[in-house]
């Protein structure tokens, strides 16, 4: 773990006595972030969709980092229904200084849950959306403290080019996503992407002065995560570009940011904003009309049963 020495002459970790919460942390980048954590001497929660893999993450974070403090919660995050009830689990029992959003999938679009929303949508914008808005609450509800939320979003420039359409959340005017088949996963997995930038906005206007900051944090163009694990025709070649590139960045590059945007005491009050190699970056036009974000805040309280 890194430590300091303090003026007493003891040793401390940056992060003794902290908690965080690592949502989708049993592999890639997600998994990084919890051993960079970890080794700062925070104590995490992390969430995962099954025990095995959660157990797993575990053990090979605690092989990396001896005496890593880890508390495993199991929740499937394409479900509102489980979302909701981690949620409220996590608020009755955690104090958390961060909470970092990481999961997401690139999935099929045509793939919907059994509440009957579209996969990439439920589990890369609802879940955060419900998550980050019922913890926000409850801790409001205590004394101010600093309190961290970072939303691992994507790259803002590969981003430009696929605005939300605020009148087809779920992406069923397939066309509109890309005139290749082959490509309309990732163009619905970009939308919820700048999705999770808008949300991160409306939510940080939400929480001005209460303490909580939230922001948005890109890990770079990763290698060697699950996230590409189902592409086909040109996706496929892209991801295939990346993962030949000699000069690739692997999981551990691509936590460095978030983590540093979760932790970094120059951010201390830095409240909606996004980061790419730890700088603050104009996020999309299409991004930033706060009448945008309000309608995708609105839509998608309705689509998981909150109040707006
Ligand atoms: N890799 C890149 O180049 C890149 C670029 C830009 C942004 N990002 C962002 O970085 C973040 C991490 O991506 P990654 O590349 O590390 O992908 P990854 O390896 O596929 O990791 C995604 C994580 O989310 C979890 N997850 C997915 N669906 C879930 C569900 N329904 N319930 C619970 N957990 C679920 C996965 O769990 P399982 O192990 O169960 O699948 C996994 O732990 C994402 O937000 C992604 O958008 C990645």
């Amino acid at each position: 773990m890194t430590q300091t020495k303090t003026e007493q002459g003891n040793y401390k970790s940056e992060g003794q006595g902290k908690q965080a919460i690592v949502i989708g942390g049993t592999r890639g980048i997600g998994e990084a972030i919890i051993r960079q954590l970890a080794a700062k001497g925070m104590s995490v929660v992390m969430v995962g969709r099954s025990d095995t893999t959660l157990r797993q993450a575990a053990d090979r974070i605690r092989s990396a980092v001896p005496g890593a403090e880890l508390r495993l919660e199991r929740a499937d995050l394409s479900l509102v229904r489980d979302v909701r009830n981690l949620a409220e689990r996590l608020a009755d029992s955690t104090s958390p200084s961060v909470v970092i959003n990481n999961a997401a999938v690139t999935a099929d679009i045509r793939a919907h849950t059994d509440e009957g929303i579209q996969l990439t949508l439920a589990t890369n914008h609802l879940a955060p959306y419900v998550l980050m808005r019922t913890l926000a609450e409850s801790i409001k509800k205590g004394p101010v403290r600093p309190v961290r939320f970072v939303v691992v979003g994507a790259s803002p420039t590969v981003l430009k080019a696929f605005p939300v359409d605020l009148d087809d959340l779920h992406g069923q005017a397939e066309r509109a996503l890309s005139r290749f088949p082959s490509l309309r996963p990732f163009a619905a997995y970009a939308r919820t992407k700048n999705m999770n930038t808008m949300f991160v906005y409306s939510l940080a206007r939400r929480l001005a002065n209460s303490g909580i900051t939230v922001n948005g944090a890109h890990p770079g163009i990763i290698a060697q995560t699950g996230l590409a694990r189902n592409a086909r025709g040109l996706e496929k070649a892209l991801a295939t570009m990346v993962a030949l590139n000699p000069f690739k960045k692997m999981p551990d590059q691509g936590a460095v940011n978030p983590v540093w945007v979760a932790t970094d005491p120059s951010l201390d009050g830095v409240n909606g904003r996004f980061f790419v190699d730890r700088k603050d970056v104009t996020t999309p036009d299409h991004t930033l009309s706060p009448e945008r974000c309000e309608t995708l805040w609105e839509r998608s309280a309705k689509l998981v049963g909150m109040e707006p």
